[in-house]
């Protein structure tokens, strides 16, 4: 049993121990078993939480309502753009007025920094929603997934494919140091994660038993995989400039059905969503009419196959996201 999480910030994993993360994962189970049974849990009555999003949300926005309203607390949701923050109030004075206010703060947004000053001034509980380089709660939902289709997660070969230096696959990376989870990233060169974070990660998978490896090569790096992972080529606050480079570099790296066929028989296909797999979306839609290619980092049929446990994923989202409010705020 680790010590009390009560009063902790979550805002990236590289703070919690694998014991503490083992623990938000059983609790998540938990909560998604009172959840199922409609057994009600509202234990977190009189308490109240804000969501700040400087960003679009579908799944962190509608799991933190849905998980706040489920424990009875009062939600309250600051969309991108309608909030002082930054523009006539400095992010300090935010934090300090929230922090009055709310019993605790969701944030999503831009520089990790962001996230750790919010933190840092508001004297209650901070969650990460998202960063340029982060997405923790991410990664709970991802290894609940992983674990109720194979039982267990450590000792399995995850493999993240496209756009390795985004927030999803640096937090991938971590989670999977520090569960025991060999991880690889598989992609271009160019947009490999951070050496430092690299070499962070390392030292803990070495405590852990796992590996971490990069490679360009995708016969190798999908060999044998467990669980196949991907993400979208151009994350939230990148250009729209930077399409054509990224469609160029990130083609060969697509899930598609000789990747999975090289991966092991039992695999199955993750990704955080949105996903762009078929011409259903304007984006989707714009790339095509530009660029001629009607899916992109994952085929249709991958998305839409037996090995796909995506909307499993999605619905584990608001199970651990509940679990981490729990813990941070009982
Ligand atoms: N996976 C994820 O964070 O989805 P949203 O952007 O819809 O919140
Ligand atoms: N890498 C993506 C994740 C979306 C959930 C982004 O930051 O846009």
């Amino acid at each position: 049993m680790p010590r009390s999480l009560s009063g902790r910030s979550f805002l990236k994993l590289l703070d919690f121990s694998t014991e503490e993360i083992q623990y938000l994962l059983e609790l998540a189970k938990d909560f998604k078993h009172l959840k199922r049974t409609n057994t009600p849990h509202k234990y977190l009555t009189g308490k109240n939480i804000v969501l700040l999003f400087e960003k679009t949300s579908t799944r962190t926005r509608c799991s933190f309502e849905v998980a706040g309203n489920d424990l009875g607390m009062g939600v309250t949701y600051l969309d991108p753009g309608s909030s002082q923050m930054g523009k006539k109030e400095s992010l300090e004075d935010t934090a300090k007025v929230l922090g009055r206010m709310f019993d605790g703060i969701e944030y999503r947004g831009f520089d990790q920094q962001i996230v750790e000053d919010l933190a840092k001034y508001a004297g209650v509980p901070v969650w990460n929603g998202l960063t340029t380089d982060f997405h923790p709660t991410q990664m709970l939902a991802d290894v609940l997934t992983i674990e109720e289709n194979f039982g267990y997660y450590k000792g399995l070969k995850m493999v993240f494919m496209g756009d390795a230096r985004n927030n999803v696959a640096n937090s991938l990376m971590v989670v999977s140091a520090k569960l025991g989870i060999n991880f690889v990233a598989c992609g271009p060169k160019e947009n490999m994660p951070d050496e430092a974070l690299v070499a962070t990660c390392r030292e803990i998978a070495k405590e852990n038993g796992c590996t971490i490896e990069l490679t360009d090569d995708v016969k190798k790096g999908t060999k044998n995989a467990d669980v196949i992972y991907t993400d979208i080529w151009v994350s939230m606050g990148e250009p729209d400039e930077i399409w054509a480079e990224r469609i160029k570099l990130l083609s060969p790296f697509q899930v598609n059905d000789a990747v999975m066929a090289n991966a092991n028989p039992e695999a199955i296909f993750l990704h955080c969503l949105p996903s762009f797999h078929d011409l259903e979306t304007t984006i989707g839609m714009d790339i095509y009419k530009k660029f001629g290619i009607p899916e992109m980092e994952v085929t249709d049929k991958v998305f839409r196959g037996p090995q796909s446990k995506v909307f499993d994923e999605a619905e584990n989202r608001m199970h651990t996201i509940k679990a981490v409010m729990y813990a941070t705020l009982k």
